[in-house]
């Protein structure tokens, strides 16, 4: 058997740079990244964001595949190769992409039925009535069902596996989501006189509204963008062999991810200026009310044409959606295949099935079913969710990838090679750490600067939050603290020194069904 036979893995590099670029694109792109850029000073945002992904997000970015690469396996096998005892952070990061599916799920469901629903005739004006989205969220049994195709459709991709499976499904769909993004911006940017003004808005630079907030805007999301901080890049870089470059891959995920957002918010400013210009400026431009409460008015204001761009917009957000999803499955996936020696079936089914019981309560809590009964800490679940997931844990997540490529891989190269980075990073290079000429830029990235800016992040973040919503936020800071708290306990007492697998033994455990 060749080397390429034997792994278990991404095919093709197009292959794997379009799975990990449908994580990178997701929600967060459509509409966090508008919405921020238009709040925050317009190019001014997108400066400052691009400078954050060229700075910080490519470096995590880099260290995350490469933790993976020289790997060859899960998440916590990964960082225990660089030290022993940094293996809870693997479970950490398998454990942050458990929960999130768990709520991204409830969003996803909501979009597909927003999707089918764009057809309904124009006098029923389903998905446009006012009261249309708050009485579906606040069904009890609607937005779980649609919840529920949706972690299907997910399995279904992940149980083909990673060349079968994810591979073959990015291949497809990325490209489908590309068009289906440029079909809508071309049609948004011919509606007419007030277009000019939408763009004004979301693009003319205006430094003095960036400021110290901004800042922290950009460089959160592009974290969150670029899917860094959760295992997801290490779980698909352990997918890759050195024959992937991976100075090149990461150049073209980050490139795509911010086209993607870019373009996403060409589209939405348009229509807004073109048909709601009084909503500039309001927070109606962000999040929820603007997928599905704004977004939905203006398709109909587009007469019968806008079921078309309806219908293509939301098909758009949920392969976005999809495919972040599909990765957020592999992550926990591949650990359970590997820890625990069971057919990838079997895991995928499993893990959905937990995931999809959880999601339950989380979109009773957000739907404000059950009159509103559902909450944490004054939170509702979905809310409660991703703070602890991307203002607290992400950062830890990012920070931990650094620090194991930085200071503690070390450990594993000679003494002699510790004492100069650069000849560490020389021999890492030489590992299938290919980035080019800039090894010397990287390793005082990835040691001093990348670090210290996600610090900041972390600190800052978690402070504006405090700030914003009130002490109770600190229940999200406690019981991120509780996670990590329990994924280290966890990782001492019962995986530190037991074997945690690699990639290999899946292709071993499905041999060995086959033969039964
Ligand atoms: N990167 C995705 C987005 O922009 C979100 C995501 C984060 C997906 C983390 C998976 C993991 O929406």
């Amino acid at each position: 058997m060749t080397e390429t036979k034997k792994r278990n893995g991404f095919a093709s590099g197009i292959g794997f740079i379009l799975a990990a670029a449908g994580s990178a694109v997701g929600l967060g792109n459509l509409w966090g990244f508008p919405y921020k850029t238009g709040a925050n000073g317009g190019a001014a945002f997108v400066i400052v964001y691009i400078l954050c992904v060229l700075l910080m997000g490519s470096i995590v970015l880099v260290a995350e595949m490469y933790l993976g690469r020289r790997a060859q396996a899960n998440p916590v096998t990964a960082y225990a190769k660089t030290n022993k005892n940094l293996g809870f952070v693997g479970l950490l990061v398998i454990v942050i992409p458990f929960l999130i599916i768990c709520y991204y799920s409830v969003l996803g469901g909501w979009t597909f039925k927003f999707a089918t629903n764009s057809f309904q005739p124009i006098e029923q004006a389903t998905n446009s009535s006012p009261t249309f989205f708050g009485a579906f969220i606040s069904n009890p049994f609607e937005p779980i069902f649609y919840t529920l195709i949706f972690m299907l459709l997910a399995g279904i991709v992940i149980m083909g596996g990673v060349k079968g499976g994810i591979e073959k499904a990015s291949k497809v769909l990325m490209p489908i989501l590309f068009m289906l993004l440029v079909i809508v911006a071309v049609y948004c940017l011919f509606l007419g006189e007030g277009v000019g003004k939408g763009l004004d808005f979301y693009l003319n630079p205006d430094f003095s509204a960036l400021g110290f907030d901004g800042v922290l805007a950009a460089m959160g999301q592009a974290f969150y963008s670029l899917s860094l901080g959760m295992g997801i890049m290490v779980s698909y870089g352990s997918y890759t062999g050195n024959e992937i470059k991976i100075g090149k891959s990461i150049a073209m995920i980050a490139i795509f991810d911010t086209l993607v957002a870019l373009i996403g918010g060409l589209a939405i400013f348009s229509a807004v200026g073109a048909l709601q210009p009084e909503l500039l400026g309001t927070d109606a431009l962000g999040g929820v009310t603007l997928m599905y409460t704004v977004l939905p008015q203006i398709f109909a204001q587009m007469g019968s044409f806008g079921q078309v761009v309806s219908f293509l917009f939301f098909a758009m957000v949920v392969i976005a959606a999809l495919t972040s999803v599909i990765s957020l499955l592999e992550v926990a996936t591949q650990f359970v295949i590997q820890k625990f020696k069971i057919q990838r079936k079997k895991a995928t089914i499993i893990l959905c099935g937990l995931c999809f019981v959880i999601s339950i309560p989380i979109a009773w809590s957000v739907g404000g079913a059950f009159d509103g009964a559902i909450t944490l800490f004054g939170f509702d679940l979905l809310t409660f969710l991703d703070e602890m997931t991307n203002t607290v844990l992400m950062p830890v997540g990012a920070l931990f990838s650094c620090l194991a490529i930085g200071w503690f891989i070390d450990k594993s190269t000679s003494v002699k090679q510790r004492i100069n980075p650069m000849q560490t990073f020389r021999a890492l290079e030489k590992d299938g750490l290919e980035i080019g000429g800039f090894g010397k830029v990287f390793a005082f990235m990835v040691k001093y600067v990348g670090p210290l800016l996600i610090l900041f992040i972390e600190i800052f973040g978690i402070r504006g939050k405090i700030l914003t919503n009130g002490t109770h936020y600190w229940w999200v800071v406690i019981f991120s603290l509780v996670l990590i708290a329990l994924s280290l306990a966890v990782y001492l007492i019962f995986f530190k020194n037991s074997d945690t697998g690699c990639n290999l033994d899946e292709l071993v455990i499905e041999e060995n069904a086959k033969k039964e």
